[in-house]
């Protein structure tokens, strides 16, 4: 018993990690998969604001149109380059100009939600502030001195980092309450996108457990059945 509580006490870092690291500033996301419209929300914002810097380069645009059921036309809208509907998502960027641009290259964001977590993309999209000795005029909360400028200011406003902590954004096109939806749906996309097979995975296993259930009932009849005669 002690070597299992060892064993827990080892693995608790880790867990912390996973929950999207020790960042105080990280805030709980509240993202719903089984959400396709806002899936769909957030597929069309980030063709419009990230897929110029930033690929998904492990999905295509037809898998998302499918597991999404989108229309002809929506699928259209998403495809910002010459890409075909079959093809992988791509930037219009080389890593080398990324690099020389902003100090760093933009990532691939395929499976960001699970190197980060999706709570840490929302929080992050959320967390950029107003600080002119940084080369964009922005730094952020989550990512201190990134090199990604505040790609959607003209959304969430100016944000300017109170004394208390807090962000408050004026003279965007968004209120508050209108952004944070529109960031948890881009990171409700990009969490779909880190595995797509969930949504699969969780509609199967109510399926599973539904068999189980039906599977118990026979067992137990059938064992009832089978010791009738015998005491
Ligand atoms: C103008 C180019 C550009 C656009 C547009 C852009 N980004 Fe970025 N992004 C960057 C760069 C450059 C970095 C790397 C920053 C660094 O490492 O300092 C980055 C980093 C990130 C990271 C952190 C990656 C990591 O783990 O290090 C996330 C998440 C991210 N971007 C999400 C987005 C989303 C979502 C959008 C659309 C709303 C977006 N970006 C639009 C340039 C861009």
């Amino acid at each position: 018993m002690k070597k299992v509580f060892a064993v827990l006490i080892a693995c608790l870092p880790a867990l912390a990690y996973a929950a999207g690291g020790s960042n105080e500033h990280v805030v709980s996301a509240n993202i719903d998969l089984t959400d396709k419209d806002s899936l769909k929300r957030g597929a069309q914002a980030f063709m419009d604001n990230c897929s110029g810097c930033h690929s998904l380069q492990y999905q295509r645009y037809q898998r998302i149109a499918d597991d999404l059921g989108m229309t002809e036309q929506e699928v259209t809208a998403l495809i910002h380059t010459d890409a075909k509907v079959g093809e992988q998502i791509t930037s219009a960027m080389s890593r080398d100009d990324g690099a020389k641009w902003f100090g760093a290259a933009p990532p691939d964001l395929t499976l960001e939600a699970r190197l980060k977590s999706p709570d840490w993309i929302y929080s992050y999209l959320k967390s950029f502030y107003v600080d002119e000795s940084r080369p964009f005029g922005v730094n952020n909360l989550v990512f201190p001195s990134v090199g990604m400028p505040h790609v959607l200011e003209g959304l969430q406003g100016t944000p300017v980092l109170q004394e208390d902590g807090t962000i408050v954004a004026t003279g965007g096109a968004l209120t508050a309450e209108e952004y944070d939806e529109y960031v948890r749906d881009i990171t409700n996309f990009l969490t779909y996108t880190g595995e797509p097979v969930k949504l699969e995975r969780e509609r199967l296993g109510k399926w599973v457990l539904g068999f189980l259930f039906i599977f118990f009932i026979i067992a137990y009849l059938l064992k009832k059945e089978y010791w009738r005669d015998v005491h």
